[in-house]
């Protein structure tokens, strides 16, 4: 027996071996929970906790009011990745200036309206923020009266956060100063910042493709022009695709979500993330990393950010608390090594600096210890969320579509079966109260017509029944 292994471990591993044996196969009733903890003599807390860990792991899955069931596996749909493109294709790609249309914004104001399913935008499961909690704290530093005039002259920010920041870096496996950390409103303002820094209008930068369509907002609106060099499921950006275009394209800068990007939810190895920035740094392009999903991890650990890989300090690393904390408080950072004082310029010029209610809030949920615990319950819910929604549409959606298996976040992308367009199926879901991100916004170029992307964080119970209804709606679209 391992030592001061927790019991639900130890029960979840046994179960596990009985899974493995064959004593549970594929498809069958795993004992109701009331049932294994009277055999096994463990609590019902216990059982509980076991169960979700071997769901978590995605051996098993849970329907409601039926009980748990032992998972098909491999899955039935998984997301395959398009063929590696070669030398020669690539060479077809060219830069393009970015120009991505009123749709993404209206995918903004659509997720906030009340009855539509939000499957569309990447805003976290408002109940998976901690959200009295930081009620409290707010009222609490009031009464103190720590909102005072002269917190606001501080544009770099508050050291306490700054500090905080630093520590969880550290413990992540990437050491950084808090003297080169900018607090930012949100991740959105810490890649502007960058971007501004590194860039000039008309340059050329490096992005995955699919990619997150609010940097291609950004790029847009800083005269940018883009390179799309493919992410694969699973692995993130392709290392030769963009070894190639660093070859032969003047690029000035490559942003890039090794950490559960968006919308693959891919994790770049460890190996690949070393690669990328010897690679970057031996020719003298700076990396713009993008961490915001970085905690939301399903494995064991927490991945570093590939920041801790590069010893040449000519990675950028952006981040926020707007996925696990609060995405309203607007609270984020850049990580600016030597770059910082020219950040720190920008950022004086742009807004003076962010708001101090905000920044002494979160710094003072962070110190108070229960961000670790919040952490571990977020994760296994979004965990729980990813795979019942994988399964959902492994149940209902028609035959030919395809779901990626994301290591972390919150995010799946599918691929419509038959070619069917991603903007048809949003106009029409949209009638059904339905939202969705179209695949078409992910590509300056529009490649990924028939992909879409979406948000296990609004599925649910009360969801599952709106997902199946657009299971049914694209199967009609596929029959014209
Ligand atoms: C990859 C990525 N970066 C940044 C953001 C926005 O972060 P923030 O709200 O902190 O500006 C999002 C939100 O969806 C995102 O998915």
């Amino acid at each position: 027996m391992r030592e001061k292994e927790p019991r639900y471990e130890r029960f979840a591993r046994e179960l596990e071996s009985q899974i493995q044996a064959g004593t549970f196969p594929e498809g069958s009733r795993l004992p109701a929970l009331r049932e294994a903890s009277e055999r096994s003599g463990l609590s019902l807390t216990t059982v509980i906790q076991a169960y979700r860990l071997l769901e978590t792991k995605g051996l098993i899955i849970a329907r409601p009011q039926s009980g748990y069931y032992v998972r098909a596996k491999p899955r039935k749909r998984p997301l395959e990745p398009e063929p590696e493109l070669g030398g020669a294709a690539l060479g077809a790609e060219e830069p393009a200036p970015v120009r991505i249309d009123e749709l993404s914004l209206e995918l903004f104001r659509e997720s906030h309206e009340p009855d539509v399913a939000q499957f569309g935008a990447a805003t976290p499961d408002p109940e998976l923020l901690p959200t009295a909690r930081l009620n409290r704290i707010l009222a609490e530093l009031a009464r103190q009266n720590r909102f005072s005039l002269d917190t606001s002259v501080y544009p770099e920010g508050c050291e306490e956060l700054r500090i905080q920041i630093a520590q969880r870096a550290y413990a992540a496996g990437c050491p950084l100063r808090p003297d080169e950390i900018l607090i930012t409103a949100g991740c959105t303002e810490a890649m502007a910042l960058s971007l501004q820094c590194l860039c000039a209008p008309g340059d050329l930068v490096a992005i995955e493709s699919p990619g997150y369509f609010g940097l291609l907002l950004l790029i847009e609106a800083l005269g940018l022009r883009a390179l799309e060099i493919p992410a694969r499921p699973g692995l993130g950006l392709s290392l030769e695709a963009l070894e190639f275009a660093l070859e032969n394209h003047p690029v000035k800068a490559v942003i890039a979500i090794p950490n559960f990007s968006n919308p693959l939810g891919s994790l770049m190895p460890n190996e690949h993330k070393r690669r990328l920035v010897e690679m970057l740094a031996s020719r003298g392009v700076p990396l713009l990393e993008n961490d915001v999903y970085g905690e939301l991890y399903f494995g064991d650990r927490r991945p570093a950010p590939a920041r801790a890989f590069d010893d040449s300090g000519s990675t950028l690393l952006c981040s926020s608390f707007s996925k696990d904390i609060s995405p309203g408080y607007r609270i984020g950072w850049v990580a600016a090594g030597r770059r910082f004082p020219e950040l720190l310029k920008l950022k004086i010029a742009i807004n003076s600096g962010t708001s101090v209610l905000s920044q002494l809030t979160i710094a003072s949920y962070l110190a108070s210890g229960g961000y670790d615990r919040h952490l571990r319950k977020i994760r296994e819910a979004y965990a729980h969320k990813v795979a019942a929604m994988q399964a959902t549409i492994e149940e209902s959606f028609p035959e030919g579509t395809r779901v990626s298996e994301p290591a972390g976040g919150y995010l799946l992308w599918l691929k419509l079966p038959g070619g069917l367009d991603s903007l048809e199926l949003y106009r029409e879901a949209l009638k059904s109260r339905i939202a969705i991100a179209p695949g078409y916004l992910f590509s300056p170029s529009h490649k990924h017509k028939d992909y879409i992307r979406l948000s296990a964080a609004a599925f649910s119970e009360r969801t599952a029944k709106d997902l199946v209804r657009l299971g049914r709606l694209v199967e009609r679209l596929l029959r014209g």
